[in-house]
């Protein structure tokens, strides 16, 4: 069947074509995970969340590994994380004073605990006017920097919230609002619900992007076609399978899409993958951030238990390539192994909020001021 071509995706001055971005993701989509992405196709390639307080409050680590972006990136885009309009308001006017950033994501979908129990990620849409300064802050001190929001349906199917979001985007001027169709309390699990999307795209003015279990080319599409989405945003579809963007944007195109990859294809792009990271950190930092990674690469491929235990343990670069060596180049994916669970598939859990919180959901003051997590150790979503 022959699908609706949608056309770029307008971001301030850029136009971003085909319209797939890749999802902001904590501890996995850093400036080496991002450009070996790119590589391979269009689109936008979001850097991980930061924590808006971090940045006003000059945190070097936060500054110098996670505002960190590639000469050849030619969008950089930062998600930030805040609970409080003013730390938005200090954190942009300092990003966007210093040049350091061409697009700007909000995250108010995130399920981590740690993040909500500080009122932050997906405790935000359940206050609209707490939501709407902080989006206000962002936008009024970014300048023509565009500003994105990302969000998740509610809280769970009780507080949805997802239609907040959208009124607060469009009527604060962003450029568009992105929708993961899960609850916060589903975390991962089960399957996402695209209809949001699809209802959220009716009534919106601005762009929607539609996120949740895009696992291949194929299924982008049929996200496009079923909510007529102006975009898609492609999480862990892509761990282990950065060439996912390329058959994105063939498919994007209309041309054919090209068959996954065998495993020698495979081992050649996690080496150089593992290049680029050994010449960003250091052999020893690298291999420890790489085993996750080949995990997600080896996975759909069969090799073996005791393989598979081994490359979970590598340490050193010698020590990889022996077990590569020890695997078949000629091996092709077991078919709809794309959709093996990678990093995260756990589902249901309760979500922590601050004391009170729900007691006064008009209330635009922000959560008491707590420190700011650390932000290495959350993975976001
Ligand atoms: C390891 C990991 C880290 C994530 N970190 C973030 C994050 O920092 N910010 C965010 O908005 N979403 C984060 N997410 C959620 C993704 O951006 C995306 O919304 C979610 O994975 C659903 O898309 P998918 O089904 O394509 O994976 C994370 C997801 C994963 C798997």
């Amino acid at each position: 069947m022959a699908h609706p071509v949608p056309p770029a995706l307008p971001l301030g001055p850029h136009r971003i074509w085909p319209p797939v971005v890749l999802a902001p993701m904590a501890g996995v989509t850093n400036r080496v995970f991002r450009t070996l992405c790119a590589g391979f196709g269009g689109g936008l390639y979001v850097a991980e969340m930061v924590s808006a307080r971090a940045l006003r409050f000059g945190d070097r680590k936060t500054w110098d590994s996670y505002v960190d972006f590639d000469p050849a990136e030619r969008i950089r885009s930062l998600q930030l994380y805040a609970t409080d309009p003013t730390d938005v308001a200090e954190a942009v006017r300092r990003l966007v004073g210093e040049g350091r950033l061409d697009h700007l994501d909000l995250n108010v979908g995130c399920p981590a605990p740690k993040i909500t129990r500080k009122g932050g990620g997906s405790a935000i849409p359940l206050k609209a006017n707490l939501l709407r300064s902080i989006v206000r802050a962002a936008v009024t001190n970014a300048g023509t920097v565009p500003v994105s929001v990302k969000c998740r349906i509610g809280l769970d199917e009780r507080l949805v919230t997802y239609r907040t979001v959208g009124e607060v985007a469009a009527g604060e001027g962003c450029a568009w609002v992105a929708l993961h169709g899960r609850t916060a309390v589903q975390l991962y699990g089960g399957q996402a619900d695209w209809r949001p999307i699809a209802e959220l795209k009716a009534a919106s003015p601005i762009p929607v992007l539609g996120n949740g279990d895009l696992f291949t080319a194929s299924d982008a599409l049929r996200m496009v076609e079923e909510t007529g989405c102006d975009g898609v945003v492609i999480g862990r579809g892509c761990l282990g399978r950065p060439w996912l963007f390329a058959e994105l944007d063939a498919a994007f195109r209309g041309d054919p899409v090209p068959v996954a990859p065998r495993f020698g294809v495979v081992m050649a792009v996690l080496r150089g993958h593992l290049d680029a990271l050994t010449e960003a950190k250091g052999e020893p930092a690298a291999l420890r951030e790489f085993r996750k990674h080949l995990s997600w690469y080896a996975k759909g491929y069969a090799i073996g238990v005791d393989v598979r235990r081994q490359l979970a343990q590598v340490s050193t670069r010698v020590g990889l390539e022996a077990v590569l060596a020890l695997l078949d180049p000629d091996a092709a994916p077991a078919p709809g192994s794309e959709r093996l669970p990678r990093a995260k598939s756990s589902s249901q859990r309760r979500v922590a909020l601050p004391d009170g919180y729900l007691d006064e959901l008009d209330d635009a003051t922000p959560p008491p001021s707590a420190d700011h997590p650390d932000l290495a150790s959350v993975s976001g979503g």
